[in-house]
């Protein structure tokens, strides 16, 4: 099927690491009168074609937000329910990640998570660890505030124990300690659902990314809107600080 947009992309101009803030499942439910978790489901959906198409066009990176610390704020039965879906879809995507060469990691405090789920991540994780192609990086129970903080605490440990000299503590060296230590940068964040704010995601790895906002809700999130982001993305000029050349 033809995909509008498509052939326009500059191949050679792509980003290199895609972070997705995928917002709006329980808006877009409560849309069609139905219960919240109808739209974490649809937006699984969502994110089995999104997946698929960036390893397509060679994007290394995906990282999308799947639930951040902040969550469990909601009602028990949500929290319950998004993270049964999690690992229903975890285990049902395997085979997939597999076929398509995409080899998955988790970003964020997963380990604090039910043992159940943790295990079901950790096989997972296992099961597509020689995968070669993209990385489809999976933020959960994430919140950027808490991933800096850990930072900091892992760094005065070994300044604490003689092991590291304050004046060497750089940019390159915290990166090391963060959960993105060896990703590049995200190059385009993208966040539909209409809300413009980055609600704790990636603050520290954002620094120079191009923002993109759309008013679709993550479940009628579609390729083509992919599309116009990465054209968008393209049109831009990244200047880091610097001028044009
Ligand atoms: C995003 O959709 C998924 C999670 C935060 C887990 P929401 O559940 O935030 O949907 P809205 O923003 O309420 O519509
Ligand atoms: C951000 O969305 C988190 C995820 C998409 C997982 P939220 O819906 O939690 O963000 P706020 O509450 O609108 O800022
Ligand atoms: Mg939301």
């Amino acid at each position: 099927m033809e995909i509008k947009g498509l052939e326009a992309i500059d191949r050679n101009k792509l980003p290199t690491h895609i972070a997705i803030i995928m917002d709006g499942n329980g808006r877009w439910a409560q849309k069609r009168g139905l219960p919240r978790i109808a739209g974490h489901w649809a937006g699984a959906e969502t994110l089995r074609s999104i997946v698929e198409f960036c390893a397509e066009l060679n994007i290394k990176v995906l990282t999308v937000f799947a639930f951040s610390t902040e969550n469990w704020k909601r009602p028990q039965d949500e929290v319950k329910s998004i993270l049964n879906l999690l690992i229903y879809y975890l285990k049902k995507e395997v085979d997939i990640l597999n076929k398509n060469n995409i080899k998955l990691m988790m970003t964020g405090d997963w380990q604090e998570l039910p043992p159940r789920i943790r295990e079901e991540i950790k096989k997972s994780i296992e099961l597509t660890s020689n995968n070669t192609g993209m990385i489809l990086n999976v933020a959960l129970n994430y919140g950027s505030r808490r991933e800096i903080l850990r930072a900091c605490k892992s760094i005065s440990y070994m300044v604490a124990n003689g092991k590291l000299n304050p004046e060497d503590i750089d940019e390159k060296l915290f990166k090391k300690h963060l959960f993105t230590a060896d990703l590049p940068d995200p190059d385009l964040l993208i966040r539909p659902s209409g809300e413009l704010r980055l609600s704790n995601f990636l603050l520290w790895q954002i620094a120079y990314s191009e923002l993109w906002f759309c008013d679709a809700y993550w479940p009628d999130f579609k390729k083509e809107d992919l599309i116009r982001a990465i054209l968008d993305y393209q049109r831009r000029e990244r200047r880091f600080g610097g001028l044009t050349k």
